[in-house]
């Protein structure tokens, strides 16, 4: 461009002076802010570029787009492909160049947003009010993190962040799960396709019910993939978490307020992120070397990955000739499906529970079933856990909620136990309940 504009120079010196000095102008203005202050807006062709240079903010078409619909989005500054993280706009493109993104100050108390605008009036997307007044010092910023955060109301509080909105992507520091106290749920969706960041088919969220864990969901209908309660350290269903090898660190919370997930890098500059992709989960670390995003690890893994494979009861092992097979003290239910490796109606107990004269049976190194109707207690040892789950006739199996330092807490089942797979490395201990008798044959 600056070429261009120095040939055209000689022939047509003002006008070409006037070019070079918009051109400066804007590339200047664009480079310099991630702010967009209170009654300003971003037009399309303009960016936010955050404080340290690691992401820009603007319109965009997607790559594999057929249309020339238009987006909001975050991506990486120095990446190239552009590698988008978040999306505002997904269900509403702006057809053409006329959108802008204005930080919106209504008089009255009514509050400051950001709205999208397509050009002719119409807003297309706007993040929820927030209660400022007018009086307020209102912007919106572009964070080196990747979060696009409405400040405000003269103290810098935010009063709307874009991590509270996540799009298929997850970065250092997002919190994925719940503010119970809001009923906020972070969860992510999947683009549509590589051309169409609407929402797709998949989505991964934190049930908090019971031990709280994630799934990947199909059509919000049935489940995919379940990684497995937090047990301390990690989840129940993904060994290779183990944080005493990584550049990262993974943080859980679950209280009466909040149940999430968040993860940070150590070594500043080590770039991350985690993305839906279908019916995917995908680790991807950045190679500044190679210049690409490295496959870092993703879920499901194998068909032991594919919830309940094995159906109830049944325990699905990677390692084995036939994948699924029946705990001790079980049988298949459908020997016939069995034999034809169709393994969903899973195993029955040999020997019914008379309650009273049961015991246990370890399962080791397994990811613990399904825990949505499980029970926990955080605060008894295991051996309590035990005596309790003993003494109450339809408890089927306890194990520890955090194994942490030999062990300690409780989650109890008492329902049908599914998706269970065994590790050859890492998992957990799950006690099953059996009747005595069958128990007296596997010790
Ligand atoms: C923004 O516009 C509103 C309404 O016109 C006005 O009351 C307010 O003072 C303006 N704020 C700033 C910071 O310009
Ligand atoms: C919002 O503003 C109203 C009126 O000023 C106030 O009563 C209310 O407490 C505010 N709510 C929050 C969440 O700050
Ligand atoms: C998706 O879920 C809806 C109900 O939420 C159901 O009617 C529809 O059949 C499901 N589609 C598929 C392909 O499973
Ligand atoms: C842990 O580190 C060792 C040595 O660097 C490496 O071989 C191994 O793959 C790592 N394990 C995980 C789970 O990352
Ligand atoms: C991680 O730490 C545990 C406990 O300190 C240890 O047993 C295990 O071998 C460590 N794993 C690696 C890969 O260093
Ligand atoms: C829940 O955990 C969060 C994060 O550690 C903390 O800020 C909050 O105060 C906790 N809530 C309760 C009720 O303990
Ligand atoms: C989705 O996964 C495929 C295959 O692993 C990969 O080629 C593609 O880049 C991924 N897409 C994103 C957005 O990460
Ligand atoms: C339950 O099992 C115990 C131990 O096998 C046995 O002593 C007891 O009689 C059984 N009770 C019933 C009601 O079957
Ligand atoms: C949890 O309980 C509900 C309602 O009883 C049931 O439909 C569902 O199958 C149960 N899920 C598991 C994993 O046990
Ligand atoms: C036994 O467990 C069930 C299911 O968790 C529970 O509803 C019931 O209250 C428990 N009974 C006792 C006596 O603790």
């Amino acid at each position: 461009m600056i070429t261009m504009a120095m040939a055209a120079a000689s022939a047509m010196r003002p006008l070409a002076l006037l070019f070079l000095f918009f051109f400066f102008f804007f590339s200047l203005a664009a480079s310099a802010s991630d702010t967009i202050l209170a009654n300003s807006s971003l037009a399309d062709g303009q960016r936010l570029v955050s404080a340290g240079g690691v992401f820009e903010l603007g319109f965009f078409t997607p790559p594999g787009s057929t249309t020339a619909a238009r987006f909001l989005g975050i991506w990486y500054r120095d990446i190239d492909p552009p590698t988008v993280v978040w999306v505002a706009n997904r269900d509403a493109p702006v057809s053409g160049t006329a959108g802008s993104l204005a930080v919106v100050v209504n008089g009255g108390g009514g509050g400051g947003r950001l709205v999208l605008g397509d050009g002719s009036g119409r807003v297309v997307w706007s993040s929820a009010p927030s209660n400022v007044t007018a009086s307020d010092p209102v912007a919106a910023r572009l964070l080196d993190s990747g979060n696009f955060v409405l400040v405000g109301g003269g103290t810098g509080d935010v009063l709307w962040q874009s991590f509270d909105y996540p799009s298929d992507t997850l970065l250092p520091g997002m919190k994925f799960g719940w503010d119970l106290t809001t009923g906020l749920d972070r969860y992510l969706t999947t683009w549509r396709s590589a051309g169409d960041p609407s929402p797709g088919d998949y989505t991964f969220k934190i049930d908090p019910r019971g031990a709280p864990e994630g799934f990947i969901w199909y059509n919000g209908t049935s489940p995919v993939y379940r990684n497995g309660p937090w047990d301390g350290l990690q989840f129940s269903g993904e060994p290779e978490m183990e944080p005493n090898n990584t550049s990262f660190r993974f943080e859980f919370v679950a209280n009466r307020t909040a149940v999430y997930y968040t993860f940070v890098v150590d070594g500043g500059g080590v770039l991350s992120r985690f993305v839906l992709n279908q019916s995917s989960a995908q680790r991807y670390v950045w190679l500044p070397q190679a210049g690409g995003w490295s496959l870092y690890w993703s879920l499901p893994r194998d068909q032991c990955d594919q919830y309940a494979h094995c159906g109830a009861y049944g325990v699905c092992d990677v390692g084995a000739a036939s994948m699924c097979g029946c705990p001790a003290g079980f049988a298949p239910s459908s020997p016939r499906n069995w034999e034809l490796r169709d393994s969903s109606a899973g195993c029955a107990r040999r020997t019914r529970l008379n309650c009273t004269g049961d015991g246990f049976l370890p399962l080791r190194g397994v990811k613990l079933p399904d825990t949505t109707n499980a029970t926990v207690d955080a605060a008894i040892t295991v051996d309590r856990c035990r005596a309790r789950c003993l003494a109450n006739c339809s408890c089927v199996a306890y194990a520890a909620s955090d194994v942490r330092g030999g062990g300690s807490g409780c989650i109890m089942w008492s329902s049908p136990l599914v998706d269970i797979r065994k590790f050859s490395y890492g998992g957990e201990d799950l006690f099953m309940r059996l009747a005595a008798s069958d128990l007296l044959k596997h010790n």
